[in-house]
């Protein structure tokens, strides 16, 4: 595997390189949700190459960036294993050369609007900028993204769509721990007592499901069942609600694909789960 930090070094690796290129962003700190990605990213291309870069344009509060974990060491060592023939752990200041209130951004409307965009204003343009600048910079001809982050999903292919990024978009199903809870780098701030608890996100969400499932469209009703769940189990909820799956439109009641998503509050972590139901 080629470690690059640079613009430049990334160029000179890919230009070695041949055949289709898979492209999967992360953050670091990687899991096994990260490396279901990379491993579907190895069946569907030549090459796989993986960033690891904790972007600060997309996080709102300082303190939330600066407590981040950072392992890129460990990190290397599990995409070396995986396959990976190139990581791009860039530094800020190549990314953002001018500083981040200089660089250009790219707004996603509508589908950033509301569930995570209304909780983090700017969260989901930091997000759609640093994937477009990724995009440029390594020029896949597939990316690779997980539904754990349903909304930051549908912000992508929008933004691929909008803009006609010569890019095809795979969407991964989340990985969960054995008891339900999704995989994340944030899970890692829970005590252990909050860990205990914190799979009670994925079981209400099932439960929604199976209402739905029942039949059940009184949505408000759903939702306000499902937050008041989350606060019985000791967590603050952000969020419960159920959309349309293809645009996270309210749903009118006929629709036939939906998702649940949720974001709630549980010590110093904000844990955030969805899933989909197909009536
Ligand atoms: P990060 O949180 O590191 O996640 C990187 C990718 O891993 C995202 O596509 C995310 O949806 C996926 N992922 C995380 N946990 C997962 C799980 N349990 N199961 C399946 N996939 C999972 O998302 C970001 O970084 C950033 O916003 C980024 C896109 C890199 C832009 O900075």
């Amino acid at each position: 595997m080629k470690r690059v930090r640079s613009p430049a070094g990334l160029r000179a690796a890919l230009a070695e390189g041949e055949g289709r290129l898979a492209f999967v962003p992360t953050m670091g700190n990687l899991h096994e949700g990260h490396l279901a990605l990379v491993r579907r990213a190895r069946e569907l291309a030549d090459r796989v190459a993986v960033s690891i870069f904790v972007n600060p344009l997309q996080f709102d509060r300082r303190e939330d960036l600066e407590a981040y974990p950072r392992t890129l060491e460990v990190d290397a060592a599990l995409l070396e294993r995986e396959g990976v023939a190139l990581l791009f752990a860039p530094d800020a200041d190549l990314i953002y050369p001018e500083g981040m209130e200089r660089h250009t951004r790219v707004e996603v409307p509508v589908v950033t609007e509301g569930l995570c965009g209304a909780a983090r204003p700017g969260h989901f343009t930091g997000v759609a900028t640093i994937v477009c600048k990724l995009f440029n910079l390594v020029q896949p001809d597939i990316a690779v993204f997980g539904k754990k982050d349903y909304q930051q999903l549908l912000v992508i292919r929008k933004m691929v769509s909008d803009l006609a990024m010569p890019v095809e978009i795979v969407g991964v199903e989340t990985v969960r721990e054995a008891d339900g809870l999704a995989m994340s780098s944030r899970n890692g701030y829970l005590t252990a007592e909050e860990r205990q608890r914190a799979p009670a996100l994925y079981r209400t969400l099932q439960e929604t499901v199976a209402a739905l499932r029942a039949g059940r469209r009184d949505y408000r009703v759903l939702e306000e069942a499902g937050a008041s769940r989350l606060e019985e189990a000791g967590m603050r909820p952000d969020y419960f609600e159920i959309r349309r799956a293809a645009d996270l439109g309210r749903p009118s009641g006929d629709e036939q694909a939906l998702v649940i998503l949720a974001a709630a509050f549980l010590g110093k972590a904000r844990l955030i789960d969805n899933l989909e139901v197909f009536l």
